[in-house]
């Protein structure tokens, strides 16, 4: 006699996004069923294999009779929800929130690695931010290039904590964490040492992978890096004479 089909205890809801009419898995989140219906909304912390963080903000959504806006990232989704993911309002604060990113560390597009594949620059001309409205803090971070293979570039942080998140959560290293209060928060390695010197690093890479902007990035990457050398070749050319 064939096994009865294991019944899912998980009930399907039905909501509407934007007037769209849809149906999803009460344990969704608002932005995995955007996503699933190809329903843009901006996000950075979130990553789709991590925890939820809830902190950048950008996934902001509407939700019918409600005030307060809320994370698509960390709300489920519930019977009759009706979500506005783009209004004037939602643009508004998407495009600030780019802006302060911007503002608070030293984001100078044309000389770094990520320019062209940069989550936070998509970001920003997703929002139509062309520049940027409150004044820039300027602030001094070394790059540690202790590591043989990675770098990090701490005016590139957006303090996203995907690096974290995949450090411990998949990897199972938790080389990361964050230090510090507020916009003076800072990445770091072990505790607080030279990532070269981290004892707990496997240098999977994971972090670098995840990382959203050119905060993490492999050696050899930068525009300097990039020089090329020819000093071999007269060598060469003169041995292959001698022959
Ligand atoms: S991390 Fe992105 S936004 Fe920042 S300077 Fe590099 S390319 Fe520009
Ligand atoms: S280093 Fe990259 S992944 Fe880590 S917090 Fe900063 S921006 Fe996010
Ligand atoms: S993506 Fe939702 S708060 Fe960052």
């Amino acid at each position: 006699m064939p096994l009865p089909t294991p019944q899912s205890s998980v009930r399907v809801v039905t909501m509407k996004v934007d007037g769209l009419d849809l149906s999803a898995r009460e344990d969704e989140t608002i932005i995995e069923v955007c996503r699933e219906n190809q329903i843009p909304i901006p996000s950075l912390c979130y990553l789709d294999g991590l925890s939820i963080l809830g902190g950048c903000r950008l996934c902001l959504v509407e939700l019918e009779g409600q005030s307060r806006l809320f994370a698509a990232c960390s709300t489920r989704v519930a019977e009759g929800m009706r979500v506005v993911t783009n209004s004037e309002r939602l643009q508004h604060y998407r495009r600030t929130i780019v802006e302060l990113l911007f503002a608070e560390r030293n984001h100078v597009c044309s000389v770094c690695v990520s320019n062209g594949h940069c989550e936070l620059q998509n970001l920003a001309q997703g929002c139509g931010v062309n520049h940027v409205r409150m004044p820039y803090r300027y602030p001094h971070y070394e790059v540690d290039s202790s590591h043989e293979m990675f770098r990090v570039d701490h005016t590139r942080c957006v303090l996203c904590s995907r690096c974290v998140r995949v450090c411990d959560e998949i990897e199972g290293a938790h080389t990361w964490d964050i230090m510090g209060r507020g916009s003076d928060c800072q990445v770091i390695t072990d505790l607080a040492r030279p990532w070269g010197d981290s004892s707990t690093c496997t240098s999977c890479g994971k972090c670098v992978q995840v990382c959203p902007t050119g905060a993490l990035v492999k050696q050899g990457t930068s525009a300097g890096e990039m020089v090329k050398d020819q000093s071999f070749l007269p060598i060469l050319a003169r041995r292959r004479h001698q022959r």
